[in-house]
This record gives C-alpha cells, sequence and structure tokens, in this order.
C-alpha cells in the first residue's frame, strides 16, 4: 500500500488527539486504563479494522500501530469522518506510527492481549524474508510485549505468506490454536473484515491462523 507524502494531512494527524507519539505518552494512558485489556494491530493500514473492533469492545484499549505515516494519515482522515457522520466518539482507539520491529521500545514487559496481523505485506523475494511481519525477528519482539498465553491473529490472502508464517511459527514454538484454509466459509467465526480482504476476498480464499505464546 502507497500513499501520496501530502504535507497537510501529516500535519493534521500529528495534531490528532487520538495519534500518539512516543512510549511515555502511550504508557501513561496505558497507566490510566490500568483495568483495561491492550489489543495492537500492526500494519493497520487505512484503520477499518481496529476501529470497528475499538467500536465493539469499548471497554478496552485498541492500538494501531502503522509504519508509514502517510498512510496513517489516511486513517486519522477516515476516523474523524466516522466519528463525525455517526456522532461518536471512539476514545479507546489511539494510532501509533513506528516499525514494529521497534514494539518493546514503545510497549513493556506483559502489557499487551492479542496482537492482529491482517494482510501483512508479503515481501515475496527470499532475500526481503527478513521484512514480513511473521519472521522469527518479529515473533521475538511480539513475546516481549505480549502476555503469557498471548495471541497472535494473523489473516491473509497471500498463499506464500500463509506457508511461510506457519513454518515461521511452528519453529518459533507457537502453540497453534486454530487454521482456516477458507476463512469465508466458515460461517460461525466471528470476522471483521479489513480493507484488503473486502478488496481481495473474491479473488481466493482468505486464510487465518491463531497462535499462542
Ligand atoms: C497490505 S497493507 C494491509 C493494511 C490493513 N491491515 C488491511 O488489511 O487492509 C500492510 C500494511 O502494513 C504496514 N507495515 C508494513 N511493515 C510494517 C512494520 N514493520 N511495522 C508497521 N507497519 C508495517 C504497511 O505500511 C501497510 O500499510
Amino acid at each position: 500500500m502507497r500513499a501520496r507524502f501530502n504535507p497537510k494531512a501529516i500535519e493534521q494527524m500529528q495534531e490528532f488527539d487520538r495519534y500518539i507519539k512516543d512510549k511515555d505518552t502511550i504508557q501513561a494512558i496505558i497507566e490510566k486504563n490500568k483495568d483495561k485489556k491492550i489489543y495492537l494491530e500492526i500494519g493497520m493500514g487505512k484503520g477499518e479494522f481496529i476501529t470497528k473492533l475499538s467500536e465493539l469492545d469499548k471497554d478496552n484499549l485498541y492500538i494501531g500501530v502503522e509504519l508509514s505515516p502517510p498512510i496513517l494519515a489516511i486513517a486519522v482522515k477516515k476516523l474523524k469522518k466516522y466519528e463525525e457522520e455517526n456522532n461518536t466518539r471512539l476514545d479507546n482507539l489511539y494510532f501509533m506510527s513506528f516499525d514494529a520491529i521497534e514494539l518493546s521500545s514503545m510497549f513493556n514487559e506483559n502489557q499487551i492481549e492479542r496482537i492482529y496481523l491482517n494482510f501483512s505485506d508479503p515481501w515475496p523475494k527470499k532475500k526481503h524474508a527478513k521484512r514480513r511481519l511473521t519472521n522469527a525477528k518479529f515473533l521475538d519482539e511480539y513475546k516481549k510485549v505480549l502476555k503469557e498465553n498471548g495471541q497472535i491473529e494473523f489473516k491473509t490472502d497471500n498463499r506464500g505468506l500463509f506457508e511461510y508464517s506457519i513454518i515461521s511459527m511452528q519453529n518459533y514454538g507457537l502453540k497453534f490454536i486454530e487454521i482456516y484454509l477458507d476463512l469465508h466459509k466458515s460461517t460461525d467465526v466471528f470476522n471483521v473484515e479489513t480493507e484488503y480482504e473486502k478488496k481481495f476476498s473474491p479473488f481466493g480464499p482468505i486464510y487465518k491462523i491463531i497462535v499462542e505464546y
């Protein structure tokens, strides 16, 4: 996913009250909400998935992480529009922009309940395997911040990335809780669709894995 750099949109994102720039600010928010569970989406894109989840579960905190500031600026714009149109305010939803490989520089040990990875970039070339969000280096980083028995929920339409992720998670020693080879055919599963899922599910199956540390 690419987005044009728009200085005005970036400025508006930086002024948004639920755009969080640094560790101290996010830790202060977490401290204020001690009794709540914290769910992260990494690579949240334009934020449709995490916005919906946070609205369905206002008792807990949702934090979307996106590497690309221009994409996050679009997510902020969309959230503002959504809140205006629906006369609502999602106080339990925060956005951050940083590389997930630095997750443990933002969050403490044992803080996160579950991490969602939705339609992560497949990086199909072998030489780029380390950039895949299910690579062992990222699994290490998730482990540092997840609670004991914390989970990762991973969805993709990319068969290559799905196969790679199974092997990477298996080699890491994660416990497989659920695997779906065609998620949309499992009618009894709770599922919130992402932007990519809506776009690509007409062309083939959606794969899903839930693993536990
Ligand atoms: C293919 S998009 C999917 C967006 C959204 N999750 C969806 O399903 O519609 C993948 C997103 O992950 C972000 N991303 C890639 N590597 C990342 C990293 N290391 N840390 C945080 N975000 C990352 C990209 O910038 C991109 O917006």
